[in-house]
């Protein structure tokens, strides 16, 4: 049995974020200057049943058996060998890398997750196909996550920009012109858990106001997916500006993503927004080709602790 191994980009959430998790769309971009990456090789000298995981990055090193209950990489490896039927995996070691920054917005759990389905059934000889990869995903985003709306393991399985709606079969999204996002962190980490248990929190107490705050962000994606069929890419830029004040009404945001999106602003951005769950992790701005440095650095004196310049695709 040879050794088997799967990358998987990290991502952005273009637009519709939280919305999302309440039905609305929303839009997602793969990030593959960022990835996770997962290596199964063969053991031959140790017992059949035998899986070592090494992640050394969060200092693992443990069998499959040692893992908790519960754990996410115990949840994917036991999710693909009941999906197979596979009783006991053959003697192996799964080797577990990733550039994709940990809570801060860019899918690093998802990503994770979908390599190591992706390896392990590759090193059983049998791939599975990307729905069956994502939705296996999705579960284990949920010991993550709590209710993940499921684009993140939708956008690092496909690979490709996607249009989102939670329960519903995902559309690739038709993109008339690349454009350039620079990510940038805010250094903060935050839980996405945390967040969107706020958001549902706050929308028990406020239903009026969360839901006409959801229904507007849907109203963005739907011209957000307009301007990017035309290949309007300033109107993109507004429309993200739109969606960074709603969710900054939804106080999801934190002073230090305001203060990085108005700086990237001031630096000729065309748009700016936070991404992900907010209160921490990364704002994204829409740049012309040339101005993507001067926007780097300006993201970076107003205290970001890294940023990622990165080109969608035409689709
Ligand atoms: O923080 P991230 O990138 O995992 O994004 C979460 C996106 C939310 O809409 C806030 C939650 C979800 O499950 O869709």
């Amino acid at each position: 049995m040879p050794a088997f191994s799967a990358t998987t980009p990290g991502k952005i959430i273009l637009l519709g974020e939280h919305a999302v998790v309440y039905g609305q769309p929303a839009i997602a971009v793969p990030v593959n200057d960022v990835q996770a990456r997962a290596v199964v090789r063969p053991e031959v000298h140790r017992e059949p049943g035998s899986l070592r995981l090494l992640a050394p990055q969060i200092e693992l090193d443990a069998t499959h058996a040692d893992l908790p209950e519960g754990h996410p990489l115990r949840a994917a490896i036991s999710g693909v060998m009941a999906e197979l039927d596979i009783p006991h995996m053959p003697a192996c070691t799964i080797h577990i890398t990733s550039t994709i920054p940990i809570a801060a917005g860019l899918g690093s759990s998802a990503a994770v997750t979908a390599a190591v389905i992706r390896a392990v059934a590759g090193f059983l000889g049998q791939p599975l196909p990307l729905e069956k990869v994502s939705s296996l995903t999705h579960e284990v985003e949920k010991i993550h996550h709590g209710t993940p709306s499921g684009i993140d393991n939708a956008v690092v399985t496909y690979n490709q920009p996607i249009w989102f709606e939670k329960d519903k079969p995902i559309r690739p999204l038709s993109i008339a012109q690349p454009f350039t996002l620079v990510i940038a962190d805010s250094g903060r980490s935050a839980a996405t858990r945390e967040t969107v248990a706020a958001v549902r929190e706050a929308y028990q107490a406020e239903r009026e106001h969360y839901q006409a705050l959801f229904d507007n962000i849907g109203t963005l994606v739907q011209q957000a997916n307009t301007a990017l069929k035309a290949g309007d890419i300033p109107a993109l830029g507004l429309l993200m500006d739109k969606n960074h004040h709603l969710l900054q009404d939804m106080e999801v945001s934190s002073p230090e993503l305001d203060r990085l999106v108005n700086q990237a602003r001031m630096a000729g951005a065309l748009g700016a927004k936070l991404s992900g769950g907010g209160r921490g992790g990364n704002i994204i701005a829409l740049v012309e080709e040339n101005g993507a440095d001067k926007v780097a650095k300006a993201a970076q004196q107003a205290g970001a602790s890294h940023t990622i310049t990165t080109t969608v695709s035409a689709s």
